[in-house]
């Protein structure tokens, strides 16, 4: 469900028509829904009130823009973070330091020490040797970090290879056969205070049968630690909960559905619960606005060509994934089209033979589904600057990151001094 939607012929985001937009900002362009994220956050919420006190830690690496942040710290988010970027950019946004989780399986002593200054909620620890350097890292500091430690519980999430995160092959976390060494050594270093556990499997889940296998594991560890006299206060559920991308396809399981199921896996636990959903929040929030710079005919295909590229929005070219394509003001009939960017690689394809409303040049065309892991995962190959992006609110709109020009681009290089001429 999202506020995208067509009126007399054109398409809106909430009440602002995306032409009137495009023509005000310039294409490429990434576009949010305040309704949106606000609904996709409430009815998140809304599955998780039979629980106690969860803690929503919104996954800022979906979307990192400090006004999609902000907008979900208003209605009561926490987050987690991954970085110490992300971790000023939740700070910035103004989500209470008591509610941000900091992940990851490559924090670095100066990032450790910025968020024990920061006084985060809780690091989620992913291996032995990173409780010995958060031990020393906070004890130079004078502080104690709460730790939860990340289990491997070694499931096949059933979703793409390439975000799959709870395998043995995989490099997150610690296996779960360590948990109850690690947990007992996390106890005895100064500096640490043991918490609980949590997993993350992966993402695009559209099966909740790993979650619910998973979510298994982490209970049976949970009283084995109890039993071995250990406090077990919190248990991190991570995020991963898949959205639709394309239509006619199998729904994957919603919030509800995943809500009672974390209910009843959970019963008796007696911890806070934590979530870290990222895509689910904020997926079907945002979309990417192109416009059609030429159409043109290969020797067995017809390309459309598009002012957007595989630098802007990666997710077709790293995994294949499929993102609906929609005319901002549909043409009646269809044509079928290859749909890439200007970008010099052929793995430049937003689809494949698509099937679509008939686009000429100079039409606007509308990537859905692309307000999660959309911009923060562009760059500037083919110095292309990145993508501005927008949020909507009813008829109210904000460039909530402008275009930065090419001048900003280029003058981030430096010419060697011994390439600069001389005399
Ligand atoms: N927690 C941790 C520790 C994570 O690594 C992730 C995502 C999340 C939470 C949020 O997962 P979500 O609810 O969004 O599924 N770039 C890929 C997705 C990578 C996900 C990385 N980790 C994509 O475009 O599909």
């Amino acid at each position: 469900m999202d506020h995208f939607t067509e009126r007399n012929g054109v398409l809106f985001a909430e009440d602002i028509d995306l032409e009137t937009l495009a023509a005000a900002v310039g294409t490429p362009f990434y576009c949010y829904s305040t309704a949106t994220i606000e609904r996709h956050y409430r009815v998140f919420a809304e599955a998780l009130a039979g629980i106690d006190n969860p803690l929503i830690a919104y996954a800022v690496k979906a979307n990192p823009n400090l006004s999609v942040i902000a907008t979900l710290a208003r209605a009561g988010a926490g987050a987690d973070v991954v970085s110490v970027g992300e971790l000023r950019r939740a700070v910035a946004a103004g989500v209470p330091a008591d509610r941000i989780v900091f992940s990851g399986v490559g924090k670095t002593e100066a990032e450790m020490a910025q968020a024990l200054d920061t006084g985060i909620y809780q690091f989620n620890v992913e291996s032995e040797e990173e409780l010995g350097v958060l031990s020393r890292t906070a004890t130079a500091l004078g502080r104690t970090a709460a730790v939860a430690l990340r289990v491997n519980p070694g499931v096949d999430a059933l979703t793409h290879a390439k975000i799959s995160t709870g395998g043995h092959e995989n490099k997150f976390g610690i296996p779960l056969a360590r948990i109850p060494a690690a947990y007992a050594l996390a106890a005895t270093l100064p500096g640490l205070r043991p918490v609980g556990i949590g997993a993350h499997i992966g993402s695009q889940l559209t099966s909740l049968a790993p979650l619910e296998a998973t979510f298994a594991r982490l209970g049976q560890l949970a009283a084995t630690l109890r039993a071995q006299g250990n406090p077990v206060e919190r248990i991190d559920l991570g995020g991963g909960l898949g959205i639709p991308y394309k239509a006619g396809e199998p729904a994957p399981p919603t919030p509800a559905d995943y809500g009672a199921m974390v209910v009843r896996a959970t019963q008796g636990w007696g911890v806070r619960l934590l979530f870290e959903p990222g895509r689910m929040i904020v997926g079907n929030a945002g979309i990417l606005v192109a416009r059609v710079i030429t159409v043109k005919s290969g020797a067995s295909s017809r390309f459309v060509v598009v002012d957007a590229a595989m630098n802007d929005l990666l997710r077709p070219t790293l995994y294949n994934a499929w993102h609906d394509i929609r005319s901002v003001r549909p043409r009646s009939g269809t044509m079928t089209a290859t749909v890439v960017g200007p970008v010099c690689e052929s793995g430049d394809t937003f689809a494949e033979d698509r099937a679509l409303a008939p686009l000429e040049p100079g039409d606007l065309v509308a990537f859905m589904t692309a307000g999660a892991y959309g911009a923060t995962m562009a760059s500037t190959y083919n110095s292309r600057p990145l993508v501005p992006e927008v949020l909507v609110d009813g008829n109210n709109y904000a460039v909530v990151r402008p275009r930065p020009d090419l001048d900003a681009l280029i003058g981030l290089d430096r010419i060697a001094p011994w390439l600069k001429e001389t005399g």
